[in-house]
């Protein structure tokens, strides 16, 4: 789904790039809480993974001279940020599925884990349902890599996949991993605002990286007033509060949005590089934005925490379990660079899968104990058959609550005022009933969905409110200043079936200095 590109410090473009440039960028725009040697890892390793999917036929947009073509990015010192077009999660993905295929690797689709297995602290198994026949599925394993994204599908309007809503956060945190940064969810400033079937759909970095400008429907350039500098190539916690701004302020447009407008590029040139959002806004609101500016609004997008994992191994404190991409947290702090999140997916993809495999070749496969097996099918299968709260009420009440009171802008009132209302929802998850049989049966999913859902919630409200200042993604408008006291990471665990938070210092970087002042 991913549109905009990849960061990588070539200097293709902008010769005088290096990847230490390009991690200093990174730490800066986490305003200060990255795990340094991740940023050290992800930015060093950049080249030979965009070298390695090349080898593997992705086919990136190029300079007149041949070279890999680098466009901007908000809040980058350089343009580095690699691309197809506006589909360069697309290409990616489908070379990396080829290499599926081409080395017979067995992969099962349509499988919905439910539960990870331990025996004394180490990984022995997983729990799922086959959503094809509806049947409990049980896997004896020595390792398992989370890879199962973020959780921004907690709020009402999104640019995520439907499935994103926190179950791998939920899984870890049930076996007692830690979860770091729970608090730092990304806006991105630009989301489709109407029709409302498309609200939220990303509108990609890449229009402003190749010229868009954000206009009011006063006809202002308003980023003069927000940063000036920077303009719409600013940090995107700022250019999505200054969007946010300028609508409740009263200078949004008739949908309640701002207008991001490219008309002044020629229109092949807005076909050679945008042309998945000449398609959307076509289809979607038959706009054809080489002539029309579009109407645009903040939209969730990304959760920079996540599991807790050690930087050179991907590995958590549980044993065999290992987690990587935005499932995991640490690289990106308190907010996330635009084009940063393919490359770490694949960095510590690989990490994670190396270090898991020769873990795995390490140890013998335990057995597992079946009276968890028919615990959790009893959980389950619970609702089943019973009269009740249908579970998508549940959900949509839940995305109300987060995108009102845990959004962009919180404070000490609304986020108590969530958390009491989510605690409320907790409360009638016993009430739900759900009828159907068992195959590919949405309420069962949403069921399961919902109770992952108000776990993950909590981390991030509790987490919230722990944090009495704002840095980054986290605004709070009662404390709006970044306070130094504050420069630490929270870290979240179940203990003795409670929630635990702990703050944390940032881990000292030891290894190769980078030079990164903070002003
Ligand atoms: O705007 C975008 O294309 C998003 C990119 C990203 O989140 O990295």
């Amino acid at each position: 789904m991913a549109e905009g590109g990849i960061n990588a410090a070539l200097g293709n473009i902008d010769p005088k790039d290096n990847w230490k440039i390009h991690a200093m960028d990174t730490i800066k725009e986490g305003v200060f809480l990255s795990n340094q040697r991740m940023a050290e890892l992800m930015t060093k390793n950049a080249e030979s993974i965009i070298l390695e999917l090349e080898k593997y036929g992705a086919i990136f947009d190029r300079t007149p001279k041949g070279k890999i073509m680098q466009r901007a990015f908000g809040a980058h010192t350089y343009r580095r940020t690699c691309h197809i077009g506006d589909r360069t999660g697309l290409e990616i993905m489908t070379v990396l599925v080829e290499q599926l295929y081409k080395h017979n690797i067995t992969s099962m689709s349509e499988v919905f884990i439910t539960k990870l297995l331990t025996n004394k602290n180490k990984i022995n198994g997983a729990i799922g349902i086959d959503l094809k026949s509806g049947k409990i599925l049980v896997f004896n394993t020595k390792a398992i890599i989370l890879a199962t994204g973020g959780f921004a599908r907690l709020y009402k309007i999104t640019t995520n996949a439907w499935e994103n809503v926190g179950d791998g956060i939920s899984l870890a945190y049930d076996i007692g991993a830690e979860l770091m940064d729970m608090e730092m969810i990304q806006f991105h400033p630009t989301g489709i605002v109407y029709p409302e079937v498309a609200r939220g759909i990303l509108v990609t970095e890449s229009v402003r990286g190749e010229g868009g400008r954000l206009f009011n429907s006063k006809g202002e350039r308003f980023m003069k007033k927000y940063d000036p500098e920077r303009m719409e190539l600013s940090a995107r916690d700022i250019v999505a509060r200054a969007n946010y701004y300028e609508i409740f302020h009263g200078r949004g447009t008739k949908h309640g949005g701002v207008y991001l407008d490219i008309t002044h590029k020629e229109k092949s040139f807005i076909h050679k590089k945008l042309p998945k959002m000449v398609k959307l806004f076509k289809e979607f609101a038959d706009i054809d934005i080489t002539k029309e500016k579009m109407e645009v609004a903040p939209t969730a997008h990304y959760t920079m925490g996540g599991i807790r994992v050690d930087a050179d191994t991907c590995s958590t404190k549980i044993k065999g379990l290992y987690a990587a991409g935005e499932v995991a947290g640490g690289v990106h702090g308190a907010n996330r660079l635009g084009g940063n999140s393919l490359i770490d997916i694949l960095v510590f993809g690989k990490i994670a899968g190396k270090e898991a495999a020769k873990y795995a070749k390490k140890i013998k496969l335990e057995k597992i104990n079946n009276s968890k097996i028919k615990k959790e099918e009893k959980r389950l299968k619970m609702p089943f058959g019973k009269k009740g709260i249908r579970p998508e009420k549940l959900k949509e009440e839940l995305q109300q609550i987060m995108w009102e009171d845990v959004g962009i802008i919180r404070n000490e009132k609304k986020l108590k005022k969530a958390l009491k209302e989510i605690n409320n929802l907790e409360k009638e998850l016993d009430k739900i009933g759900i009828s159907g049989n068992l195959q590919y049966n949405h309420s069962w999913m949403s069921y399961i969905d919902i109770c992952n859902m108000i776990i993950v919630a909590k981390l991030v409200i509790e987490s919230a409110l722990m944090r009495k200042e704002s840095r980054g993604a986290h605004y709070r408008d009662d404390y709006p200043k970044t306070n130094e006291k504050y420069k630490f990471n929270i870290i979240c665990k179940k203990a003795n079936n409670k929630l635990k938070l702990n703050a944390i210092k940032v881990p000292k970087y030891t290894g190769i200095a980078i030079k990164c002042q903070e002003k």
